[in-house]
């Protein structure tokens, strides 16, 4: 069942305003913030990141930015504590870390329609329309997340809920009608750190509600990155308490979509290190050295 977002809806600015000043203070009084994967700050933002913030809200100077940031994450923290929002993971704007982030721009400044599933604060779509440039057909862009609060929380982040042309829309991705609407209308799907949250017999039923999302014709494309491991198989991460479950190199074809014939897909995935720019380095312990990152992309032929 989708929701359609109410713009006026934010029950969580109250206490968010409140929200200012020393943040490694306020961390310690707060036991949901006792844990390794809530860092409390960020020591430098990459200038990229920087640059980013200044051009697109509008705030100067790398402090200011910083302060806005965490104001914005700490609400995002009592929505769900999920690892990427604790450790500013959303900060690496993952999608232009594809080896296929350059045709991606060109096509959705070209027209295609780009859907990012599990967008959390939407950041990648607002990376990508910064990327593509003034003029691109940004209508196209899709976000969707479980979570209508991170939709809100985006606009917040972004300063931009009158200028940005996207589409939001909170729904869940094993809903049967999930973004029923959208059925045979998109181009692209990213994943950012998305699958490795199911099971294998539920990423099964996500791929196939991506085949049912995609157009289907060649060129049609998923790509992302998620958690990977080496040695392959759902593995748990001790110290979060969770089973995380690496994708597996093929997957994309056991989603299958009724009556649907045979469809080739090619896909290459890489593993690399698991990080991030934003961290701080004695905080990578968490996950274990098992952890790995991967970057995935599937074409249709
Ligand atoms: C680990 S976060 C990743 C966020 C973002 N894509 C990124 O790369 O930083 C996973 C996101 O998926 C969303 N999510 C979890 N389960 C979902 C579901 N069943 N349907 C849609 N979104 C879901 C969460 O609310 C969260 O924002």
């Amino acid at each position: 069942m989708l929701v359609p977002l109410q713009d006026e809806s934010k029950p969580w600015m109250a206490k968010g305003e409140t929200q200012t000043g020393d943040h490694d203070r306020q961390a310690k009084d707060d036991p949901s913030k006792a844990v390794e994967w809530y860092q409390p700050t960020v020591k430098s933002l990459p200038l990229s990141t920087v640059e980013f913030f200044e051009n697109y809200i509008g705030v100067k100077g790398e402090n200011a930015i910083k302060q806005h940031i965490y104001m914005i994450r700490d609400m995002a923290w009592e929505v769900l504590p999920y690892p990427c929002i604790g450790l500013f993971r959303f900060l690496d704007f993952s999608i232009h870390l594809s080896p296929d982030y350059p045709r991606v721009v060109k096509r959705v400044q070209e027209g295609a329609t780009l859907l990012d599933l599990g967008c959390c604060f939407g950041q990648d779509l607002r990376k990508l329309a910064y990327d593509a440039g003034p003029g691109s057909p940004t209508c196209n862009l899709i976000g969707t997340d479980l979570q209508p609060a991170f939709l809100q929380l985006g606009y917040e982040l972004f300063a931009d809920r009158d200028r940005f042309e996207a589409t939001f829309v909170s729904g869940d991705v094993f809903a049967e009608d999930f973004l029923a609407e959208y059925r045979g209308k998109v181009d692209i799907v990213y994943l950012g750190s998305f699958l490795h949250l199911f099971s294998e017999p539920q990423q099964r039923v996500v791929v196939r509600q991506l085949r049912r999302l995609l157009r289907p014709r060649a060129g049609s494309m998923v790509f992302g990155r998620n958690l990977g491991a080496g040695k392959g198989g759902p593995f748990r991460m001790e110290s979060i308490g969770w089973d995380l479950h690496p994708t597996r190199k093929g997957g994309i074809n056991s989603g299958r979509v009724d009556g649907e014939h045979d469809v080739k897909w090619e896909v290459t995935s890489s593993l690399g290190r698991y990080g991030s720019a934003n961290w701080d380095d004695d905080r990578r312990g968490w996950q274990g050295d098992e952890t790995k990152q991967m970057m995935f992309t599937a074409i249709q032929l």
